[in-house]
């Protein structure tokens, strides 16, 4: 499937709703292009120029509403992710690429609090004023819309209506856990974060600080109390990683697969068959 970054509408009178049996998690429907959203920092430069019939998750039980109402929904996955200010966002670089590579995702809402793109500036080496997708990707993605969280606050993942999966918030700042374990939603990275909660969405925060102190720990426990899973930034060992690139690439692995965006390329203990055993342990 080739990369969306649109959000697509259903045309109601074209719904043709097909629900299968006890459970079913799909429904078939046809798709009509739908425009970028023109308040997206970044716009996604592609986007679809025909209707066409794809399988898409569903957000609506079947209804009697289901054929008279627009109804949103997705053929892949549509994930919010931030970046907070602390160390590593090079992380950030990796977990962005790979979603993006990645055919199950179709869209990506960006967010960088401006601690975030200090930290940028100061680990890729350029300007605090710099396009985070530009520095993240080395180039723009159409599956990428950029969101300013702070003039931002009302971007799309603001609101419990907005079709998205779940948000990764990498890295994520002890300062940004500490908000969100407080309700506070002042930013777009906040409220998105609120929202996934209220929503029951997957929220997954990548924590980078060391060591922790009582209040982390305490804000820790009340997120994931909430839901949130507390996913650190703390590397592998066990696949014995030469180098940083390879720490990184685990990680990152490991992280998309928690996701449900399952990787092949990454060590499984004990099973030596993995691309990921041979290359990294077979070195040693
Ligand atoms: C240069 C710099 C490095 C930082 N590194 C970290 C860090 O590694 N971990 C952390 O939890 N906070 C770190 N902070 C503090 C956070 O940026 C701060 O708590 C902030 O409020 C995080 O939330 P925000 O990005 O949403 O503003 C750092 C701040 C600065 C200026």
């Amino acid at each position: 499937m080739s990369a969306g970054g649109v959000l697509p509408r259903l045309e109601p009178a074209r719904v043709a709703a097909e629900w299968e049996p006890a459970g079913a998690t799909t429904v078939r429907a046809i798709f009509a292009p739908h425009p970028p959203h023109p308040r997206a920092v970044t716009q996604p430069s592609e986007h679809r120029q025909s209707a066409r019939t794809v399988h898409i998750g569903v957000y609506h039980r079947p209804n009697r509403a289901l054929r008279q109402r627009e109804v949103c929904a997705m053929e892949q996955r549509r994930l919010a992710m931030a970046v907070t200010g602390a160390g590593g966002t090079r992380m950030a670089r990796y977990v962005l690429s790979a979603l993006v590579r990645d055919d199950r995702v179709g869209h990506v809402d960006l967010m960088v609090s401006a601690n975030g793109r200090k930290l940028l500036a100061h680990e890729f080496g350029g300007a605090e004023t710099d396009d985070p997708v530009s520095t993240l990707l080395g180039g723009q993605s159409p599956k990428v819309a950029c969101w300013d969280p702070d003039r931002e606050p009302a971007g799309p993942p603001s609101s419990g209506s907005y079709p998205f999966w779940g948000m990764v918030v990498v890295p994520c700042a002890l300062g940004a856990l500490a908000r969100i374990a407080q309700g506070q939603a002042n930013t777009l990275i906040e409220r998105a974060a609120d929202v996934c909660l209220k929503e029951r969405h997957r929220l997954v925060l990548c924590v980078r600080e060391t060591p922790f102190n009582l209040i982390h720990l305490r804000n820790m426990t009340q997120v994931t109390e909430a839901g949130a899973v507390v996913y650190p930034m703390i590397p592998t060992y066990y696949n014995v990683p030469q180098t940083v690139d390879q720490m990184f690439e685990e990680f990152t692995a490991r992280l998309l697969g928690f996701l449900g965006l399952d990787q092949t390329d990454y060590y499984v203990w004990d099973v030596p068959g993995t691309a990921a055993h041979r290359e990294r342990v077979g070195q040693r």
